[in-house]
């Protein structure tokens, strides 16, 4: 039996099947509300649930009126009527499950493994900049990884995964992966972009293999010409400790790719001032050393 879920204060009404989440069914619907894991962890789909039931995962039977239920966990048990933080019309997702190939697997560093995953010769997929996509494990189980390339780059797809200590997926699956093995993945998730609908100066912050996205970003940036100051602030644990391998800085000044791109790379510790950066395309970025402390006062100068 299928629920019908309504918008408070809106006039969106959209069904949702009772093994659906609430998320899954406004997205098929051609509605978009905010989210970031989709597993019940950063928060970010928190809603309210102004009437009705809703089974949610993690956290039981919720009874509206309630507050801070997670709708990418929530599936309904009658009619209801919810809160979203914020709702907009978008049309839904074309999401792939593609079967891809290891097709290279570097290690910049003791921490970090980039990943080269190829499509099967003649499968596309289209993605924004900044997007993320799901690595599907057989038990059913998935990880989340942002994509590090440009989507124009849209025959394969490079990940950058750091070693979380005892984790099933960067651990335990990706000590065995090589050369030729396949891995499922779906794609694209994620709405983490530029906004193009603007032209004020970008700062983009991220740390450690939290710049697979920017360097997604910057690099289609260049790709399409873009002339928008942009100012990046890459955090490390220590200066040993960034993709150094995937991304070379070797000497100052802007990217020759893109006169307005500045780096600032920002080891949280002292250490040599390694070569570090992003890709090949930045390869003459000033390694401007700013401690992580730091970073807030340097990016209001
Ligand atoms: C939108 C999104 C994009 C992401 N993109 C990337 C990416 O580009 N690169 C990347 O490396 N990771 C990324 N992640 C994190 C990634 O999805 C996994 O959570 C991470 O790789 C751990 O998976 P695992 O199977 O190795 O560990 P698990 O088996 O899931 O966890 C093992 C243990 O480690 C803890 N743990 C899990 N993650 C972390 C963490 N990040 N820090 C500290 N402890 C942790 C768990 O609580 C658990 O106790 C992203 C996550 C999200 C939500
Ligand atoms: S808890 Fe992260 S999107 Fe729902």
């Amino acid at each position: 039996m299928t629920f019908d879920v309504t918008v408070s204060g809106s006039d969106i009404v959209f069904p949702c099947e009772p093994d659906e989440t609430v998320l899954d069914a406004a997205e098929r619907a051609g509605f978009s509300i905010p989210y970031s894991c989709r597993k019940g962890v950063c928060s970010t789909c928190e809603g309210g649930l102004v009437a009705g039931e809703l089974r949610v995962r993690g956290q039981g039977l919720a009874r509206g009126p309630a507050t801070r239920v997670l709708l990418c966990q929530a599936r309904p048990c009658s009619p209801v009527e919810i809160a979203p933080k914020r709702i907009v019309q978008r049309a839904a997702p074309m999401r792939k499950v593609i079967t891809t190939k290891v097709h290279r697997l570097t290690r910049p560093n003791a921490d970090v493994v980039v990943l080269h995953l190829r499509f099967p010769s003649g499968v596309r997929a289209k993605f924004q900049a900044g997007q993320y996509l799901k690595v599907l494990m057989d038990d059913g189980d998935s990880r989340n990884y942002s994509m590090a390339n440009a989507p124009h780059e849209s025959d394969g797809v490079q990940l950058h995964i750091r070693h979380v200590p005892g984790g099933r997926f960067s651990e335990g699956v990706l000590a065995g992966l090589e050369k030729g093995d396949t891995l499922n993945v779906e794609l694209p998730y994620g709405e983490f972009s530029l906004d193009e609908e603007v032209d004020h100066p970008v700062i983009l912050l991220g740390t450690g293999t939290g710049m697979a996205p920017l360097k997604s970003i910057i690099e289609d940036q260049i790709k399409r010409g873009g002339s928008r100051p942009m100012h990046l602030f890459w955090g490390h644990a220590t200066a040993t400790t960034c993709t150094s391998a995937t991304c070379r800085h070797n000497g100052p000044g802007a990217c020759p790719g893109s006169a307005s791109l500045r780096c600032f790379p920002s080891p949280s510790q002292a250490g040599p001032a390694a070569p570090v950066g992003c890709t090949a395309r930045f390869s003459r970025i000033t390694p401007t050393w700013v401690p992580i402390k730091c970073m807030p006062a340097v990016i209001r100068s």
